[in-house]
């Protein structure tokens, strides 16, 4: 069986102190949260360390939301897969669509970064999702597929097992338009299906696929309860701790 994830996205938000109040809430919180049900917070760089400490002892895991596509040297600005490591991540996000967006970040350097991470033993969830023109225009299903293929065609059956992916709809991004639960799930499937076609139906139905975009605790049980969907990656409703766990309670 698959593991259900609920993943919070910081993004930039928060300072240090309003952080580790975060997660130290979310951290208590998390008990209460079904036992099946993992839950992940990515907090800014600037954070991890002191969060890290936060959640410890709770099963609140720790990602960051992006690292190095070099192993280290001289890259002003940049944080390696070996430094997440060392303050107590297990997980990093790649590929999410602000990054391609905004900072470049193609499917040749979500290659690279997504090596370097599972070469430290980070996992890593890696964003995928077409954007609203994309969408129009008929093309979410290549797009997507292409995106998997470009970057996770690159590795094998058993690295596989420390990848999650997102699929991340950029039209329903902090938008508040969520993509219906058929329009979620006919994506995942077809994720699921272009992973089988490499990696066989085993490690393809093992693969945790997360919902991304305007996923709230009022949207998440009928998002959950598709076939294919294993949680959520979540943005807005992740900065307030009784939101992030009720999304995580609706499994
Ligand atoms: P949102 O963001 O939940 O605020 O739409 C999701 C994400 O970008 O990961």
């Amino acid at each position: 069986m698959r593991k259900k994830i609920v993943a919070g996205n910081w993004k930039m938000n928060t300072t240090v102190q309003e952080g580790v109040e975060l997660a130290k809430a979310v951290a208590e919180k998390a008990a209460q949260t079904p036992e099946n049900v993992g839950l992940i917070i990515a907090p800014p760089f600037t954070h991890l360390c002191c969060v890290a400490e936060a959640v410890e002892g709770s099963k609140v895991q720790l990602s960051a939301q992006n690292c190095a596509d070099h192993t280290s040297g001289a890259y002003t600005g940049e944080v390696s897969a070996a430094m997440l490591k060392s303050v107590g991540c297990q997980w990093t996000i790649l590929g999410h669509s602000e990054r391609r967006q905004y900072y470049g970040e193609t499917d040749e350097k979500l290659v690279e970064k997504t090596k370097l991470a599972l070469a430290q033993g980070l996992g890593v969830i890696l964003c995928v999702g077409e954007n609203l023109a994309q969408r129009e225009a008929g093309e979410h299903f290549t797009v997507c597929q292409e995106q998997i293929k470009n970057v996770l065609y690159n590795f094998t059956a058993e690295q596989m097992a420390n990848i999650i992916v997102a699929y991340e709809p950029v039209w329903a991004i902090g938008t508040g338009k969520t993509a219906t639960a058929e329009q979620a799930e006919e994506i995942h499937a077809c994720i699921r299906r272009t992973l089988a076609e490499k990696f066989g139906e085993q490690v393809a139905e093992d693969t945790t696929i997360l919902y991304g975009g305007s996923c709230k605790p009022s949207n998440a049980k009928e998002l959950f309860a598709q076939k294919d969907i294993d949680g959520g990656l979540i943005g807005g409703a992740a900065l307030k701790a009784d939101d992030f766990i009720a999304i995580a309670m609706s499994y």
